[in-house]
């Protein structure tokens, strides 16, 4: 068997992929009815199958190849990296020169945000995790160990451990596994499409971060270690917060003395059009999440950083003081040797100047969407956008989950050669930071091909 998947027999290979595979995010009968498409070649805003089709990825994997696939670069310094250490831990007094260089780079590009040391782990999952359990040791090494409640958001997604899965607000991942952490609670989101008080922005990121403030009230301060929030929601539904959402989440915080957590694997890198989400809405948090964009995903990576007030909390000498927090492929090398030469790259070609310009004319083009009675919404901010689905325009009731409807138009754009994610009653566009406008106008002709096609049915 194993002669045949080397010999690259596209059938044999497609065919036993669920045999022994459990996909994440699918009900194992799903994946082994429907085959998955076995993508085995990528380059630059492109990706191919294992039968040789070429796609125009608009999803950058899971919105992490921020510099596109197959970047000379990265693989150079992968390979620089291999050829010296390919891996030594950084438990203890252990350490590796590439995981060193990241740290000074980032705390470079951080320092408009204050940030003062990083934690190093090895995916998104980890850094929220990574800045829940900070939270909860700041505050004993402060002498206020009764903080210990999260509060986040409706609609979050923060990974799927059990720290982010309790902070998490999305029903369809946590129910399986529940019950999840006590101690956290979430308010609503500020959801322009789907809210039951206002259209008015302004009036609704206020409301939101009143709710904030009166749930923490209601919890009591001195119980509250943290709120975090994603500076865009992302995979819970691509949710941008009007602009006074952040800097009163921020007050808020500073009101009730709460750590403000940025989880920024997505936004973080650029996506926003900006290089980091809060940084967007210029909100500085004192704990950030990184991943993702961090390394473009050409090695696990993920980040944990904290600014100057809350790093100090370490300073003393305090028997809670010792960091029992870490994988076995913290810092690993070669994925910080990556992370350098992807961040040289982000800095160098000024992607998050291009996901703002590129992502402007691409919410423009998307907006044409509207003439389909289906295409409910249409939203989004650099190269984080989204059409959202409904069968009745004026009730706005959702097109459900896994409807045949979002399989056909997901085949459709296959077809056409336009790689594009649906999520929820959700189309997802988080393309590479590289994509041009061509790029955009080749994703806009599958969409509508696949709406015509369809709106004929
Ligand atoms: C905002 C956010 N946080 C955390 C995660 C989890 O990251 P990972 O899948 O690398 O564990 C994700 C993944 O998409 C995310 O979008």
């Amino acid at each position: 068997m194993s002669s045949q998947i080397r010999s690259g027999d596209a059938n044999f290979i497609i065919e036993n992929n669920a045999r022994h595979v459990w996909h994440p995010m699918i009900d194992p009968k799903m994946s082994a009815e429907n085959l998955p498409v076995v993508i085995s070649g990528s380059d630059g805003v492109y990706i191919s199958d294992i039968e040789g089709k070429v796609y125009l990825d608009c999803t950058a994997s899971l919105w992490n190849v921020n510099v596109g696939h197959n970047r000379p670069e990265i693989k150079a310094a992968i390979v620089d990296q291999l050829d010296k250490l390919a891996y030594y831990n950084t438990f203890g007094n252990a350490s590796n020169p590439p995981s060193i260089a990241l740290s000074a780079l980032l705390m470079e590009m951080m320092e408009p945000e204050g940030m003062a040391r990083v934690l190093f782990s090895s995916g998104g999952s980890d850094a929220v995790e990574g800045a829940l359990k900070l939270s909860r040791q700041y505050w004993k090494l402060v002498g206020k160990s009764e903080k210990t409640k999260f509060f986040s958001l409706k609609n979050a997604y923060h990974g799927v451990h059990y720290g982010g899965l309790s902070v998490g607000g999305g029903i369809p991942w946590r129910r399986a596994y529940e019950p999840v952490l006590p101690g956290c609670f979430q308010i609503d989101s500020p959801y322009l499409y789907r809210n039951g008080w206002t259209e008015d922005p302004e009036e609704l990121g206020e409301i939101c971060a009143t709710k904030l403030a009166r749930e923490i009230e209601h919890q009591g301060p001195d119980t509250v270690a943290a709120f975090i929030a994603e500076p865009v929601q992302g995979a819970g539904g691509m949710i941008v917060p009007p602009a006074n959402f952040w800097p009163r989440v921020r007050e808020v915080c500073d009101q009730y003395e709460i750590l403000l957590i940025a989880d920024e694997v997505v936004t973080g890198f650029g996506r926003t059009g900006s290089m980091f989400g809060s940084r967007h809405w210029s909100v500085k948090p004192d704990v950030m999440c990184l991943a993702k964009g961090i390394n473009s995903g050409y090695v696990p990576l993920g980040a944990t950083v904290v600014n100057q007030r809350i790093a100090e909390a370490w300073e003393k000498d305090d028997p809670m003081a010792p960091i029992m927090h870490g994988y076995t492929y913290s810092g690993h090398p070669l994925a910080c040797a990556a992370a350098l030469a992807n961040l040289e790259i982000v800095i160098e070609e000024d992607l998050p100047a291009n996901a703002g310009t590129v992502g402007g004319y691409f919410l423009e083009r998307l907006n044409e969407l509207t003439q389909y009675p289906r295409v409910g919404d249409v939203r989004g901010v650099g190269l984080m956008l989204a059409v959202e689905f409904v069968s009745d325009r004026e009730t706005k009731e959702p097109i459900p989950a896994f409807d045949p409807y979002f399989i056909a138009i997901q085949e459709i754009c296959r077809k056409e050669g336009v790689w594009v994610r649906i999520q929820a009653n959700k189309m997802i566009f988080s393309p590479p930071l590289v994509f041009e406008k061509k790029h955009v106008d080749k994703a806009l002709d599958a969409v509508h091909t696949a709406l015509n096609k369809l709106s004929e049915l």
